[in-house]
């Protein structure tokens, strides 16, 4: 972050600490806990940042916040929530490269992807805004003479309503935007917001708070963001009573929350070990195309990235070749370069996918790449005869590493799919529409892409995953369908309100 932009956003920066505030109930806070969490630049391995700490009191208090604000914008007419929302969006605009420069800096994402996940926030944001609009205003109308025995004497109206305050924890991938893919929706239902940032991520985070508050449009205490140690109040978060519904994506810990939290709605997206299947009749230069994508954009750290390759034998060499010859065009390096590979997160990430690496080694696995690594810097890798006693098989390294896995025949592919313990997404390549359907109809795991990488957008389509990857759907409709409950008015008539 360069000093212009650290006096642009003065108001965010305790100087005395050097560290971030938090946003609570309108206002910059500096913690009394006089603690903070330090952020890695996972280029330079370097301190890049640091956050507040924030005290048990003070999550208290961004949560009662929430309640005192929410009992206001719940009333405030839905176009000018959406109106509100797209004066966000318009802000988020003009921050975009202030923003792109922290995820730079915090999560190591190229320059021009950062960029992207700006821009992308924004559009979400007034895509929200919008569908909010169409979806809240319907409600339905029900007469109870439909009921066997009963008059027409009941008139039931319902609608949605919001459920409160939303509780929403997005990851380090995907730090603004997969804040907003919770935060807007939220909001335009009527809720009010407390925001528990990434640690990496989190400076991006504050930064989308000021937009928020930039705007000028929210009732204090609508719009939350508290940056604490997780392991120290990550749960008081969750469990806290006045947490009236969960979105979160990140690692398993989300297992542990969903255990902790009762009974509230919840939405989880815990990973994904996105099965990618290749059919003797694949377009292979389709295939490997998106296997290229889907497997090293932003170094493999998506939860959507192709994890592993189930490739039919008799073209598997053909596949191959093309995926190697892609792969070694990749460029390496550092995000501010837009680098296609970049560092990882951290140096407890690096180890773990090295881990996977050396275990696939020494089980035999055929390296069609070097595996090389200087600090959080991996290389990318490719491994062929993968087999099913390799770790690689089904962990996700989210990192630079591909293995393929050669089978006999898509039936095979399809059960090694299904074991999979995080089926968010996969995929299938083949000419022929009705063999992908037979696959998609088989393969159990959230979406099955035809012919196209594994990925959450358009940031409409619905987004979930099957077994340990998560609990409900995503995407803005469902989310908003998510955040509110129905709530029925009914009208009771003395006589039967009419015969046709
Ligand atoms: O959690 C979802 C994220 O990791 C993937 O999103 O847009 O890259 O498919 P996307």
């Amino acid at each position: 972050m360069s000093s212009s932009n650290k006096v642009f956003f003065g108001e965010l920066f305790d100087a005395a600490s050097g560290s971030y505030k938090s946003y609570i109930n309108g206002q910059w806070l500096r913690s009394c806990s006089n603690k903070v969490v330090t952020i890695t630049n996972p280029a330079t391995r370097k301190e890049e940042f640091k956050v507040q700490a924030c005290t048990r009191e003070e999550i208290d208090a961004a949560y009662e916040g929430c309640t005192e604000a929410q009992k206001i914008w719940r009333q405030v007419p839905l176009w000018k929530r959406a109106e509100a929302l797209r004066k966000v969006a318009s802000v988020l605009r003009e921050q975009r490269d202030t923003i792109a420069e922290c995820l730079v800096n915090e999560i190591a994402k190229a320059r021009k992807d950062s960029l992207s996940e700006v821009d992308r926030s924004a559009d979400l944001i007034e895509y929200c805004a919008e569908e909010g609009i169409r979806l809240l205003s319907k409600g339905d109308f029900l007469t109870s003479d439909a009921f066997k025995g009963t008059d027409r004497t009941k008139l039931c109206l319902s609608s949605r309503v919001p459920l409160g305050n939303v509780l929403c924890i997005p990851p380090f991938n995907y730090p603004v935007n997969l804040a907003v893919s919770k935060i807007a929706p939220a909001l335009i239902s009527g809720n009010a917001v407390l925001v528990k940032p990434p640690t990496q991520g989190a400076v991006s985070g504050l930064h989308l708070a000021q937009c928020f508050d930039k705007a000028g449009v929210f009732p204090k205490g609508l719009v939350n963001f508290v940056t604490v140690r997780a392991s120290e109040n990550g749960d008081y978060l969750a469990e806290h009573p006045s947490n009236n519904c969960l979105s979160f994506t990140g690692g398993d810990v989300g297992l542990s929350l969903a255990k902790k939290v009762g009974m509230i709605p919840i939405q989880m997206e815990l990973g994904g070990k996105d099965a990618c299947i290749v059919c003797s009749d694949a377009d292979l230069d389709l295939a490997a195309k998106h296997i290229i994508k889907g497997g090293f954009s932003y170094s493999g750290q998506r939860c959507t990235a192709v994890k592993v390759v189930l490739v039919e034998g008799e073209v598997a060499d053909q596949l191959i070749e093309k995926v190697l010859g892609g792969v070694n065009k990749l460029t390496v390096g550092m995000p501010d370069d837009n680098c296609n590979i970049t560092p990882v997160i951290s140096e407890t990430s690096a180890n773990f996918i090295e881990k996977l690496v050396m275990d696939a080694k020494e089980k035999g696995a055929k390296f069609l790449t070097e595996y090389r690594r200087e600090g959080n810097l991996i290389w990318p890798c490719l491994l062929d005869h993968v087999r099913p006693d390799m770790d690689i098989a089904w962990e996700e390294p989210f990192g630079p590493v591909l293995p393929i896995m050669r089978v006999s025949n898509t039936d095979q592919a399809v059960e090694h799919a299904n074991k999979n313990r995080v089926a968010l997404q996969s995929c299938v390549f083949t000419k022929d529409i009705e063999k992908a359907i037979k696959i998609s109809d088989s393969v159990q795991s959230g979406t099955v892409q035809i012919n196209g990488a594994p990925a959450r957008g358009p940031d409409h389509f619905p987004f979930q995953g099957f077994r340990d990857s998560g609990i409900g759907s995503q995407g803005i409709a469902n989310s908003i369908g998510m955040m509110t409950k129905t709530k029925t008015t009914v009208i009771n008539l003395n006589s039967p309100s009419f015969t046709v």
